[in-house]
């Protein structure tokens, strides 16, 4: 898939699901309640040996969603992402090695930055979209409001920290391309395999997503 593709499913979906799956036969329900919420896309990281597992579940099996990699450290990890079924990559930090392996093998990558120098250095390698990360801890709406000054052409999505209390500040801002977050997912939840209560959030994010995004 082209960034461009990408984007515009990332900016009318406004959200990405964070997920970190334990158990892959999770990871199927999950991504089918996300996408019955009307969500197009879910980021499974690759915090646990679960990962390639449940992405290539979900990528054969949900279709219909796009699958993250998230997490993502290292030039392998991405290889290993782009060859269970992954869309898309996200890092935590700015890696040039990680994100030049991407745009080679055409593979969407969005990188962390948490300052002007990391966002300008992602820029310099032909990026037009990063993570802000940890959003909150950085000052959320200020700091990007902050970036958008010397960086009028880059979007971001704020992922870190992120809750129902602040969702509506980020997206209201255009520089925004969607919000990532686990708070929709959270680990309680999926363990549980509590896909009511990962329906609620995803619903009433989604109606906020879609007031302000009509
Ligand atoms: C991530 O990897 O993007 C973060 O863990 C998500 O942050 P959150 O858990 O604070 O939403």
């Amino acid at each position: 898939m082209d960034m461009q593709e990408m984007e515009r499913i990332l900016r009318e979906t406004g959200l990405i699901p964070v997920v970190t799956v334990k158990d892959p036969a999770t990871a199927v329900p999950l991504a089918q309640t996300l996408a019955a919420a009307g969500i197009r896309v879910m980021e499974i990281t690759f915090r646990t040996g679960a990962a390639e597992d449940a992405i290539y579940a979900v990528s054969t099996q949900v279709p219909d969603l796009l699958v993250l990699a998230g997490t993502v450290v290292t030039v392998d990890q991405a290889k290993a992402a782009a060859a269970t079924g992954a869309d898309g990559i996200v890092t935590p930090g700015l890696d040039p090695e990680i994100v030049s392996w991407c745009q080679e093998n055409g593979m969407p990558v969005f990188p962390g930055c948490a300052t002007a120098t990391e966002v300008q250095a992602a820029q310099k390698l032909g990026l037009h979209c990063v993570k802000l990360f940890p959003a909150q801890i950085l000052g959320g709406t200020a700091m990007l409001k902050a970036l958008h000054g010397p960086f009028g052409e880059m979007q971001f999505i704020p992922t870190g920290g992120i809750g129902p209390e602040t969702l509506k500040g980020y997206l209201s801002l255009p520089y925004v391309l969607c919000c990532g977050g686990s708070w929709l997912c959270p680990d309680s939840a999926v363990e549980a395999g509590d896909f009511a209560a990962i329906s609620q959030r995803t619903q009433a994010a989604m109606a906020l997503v879609r007031r302000l995004r009509p």
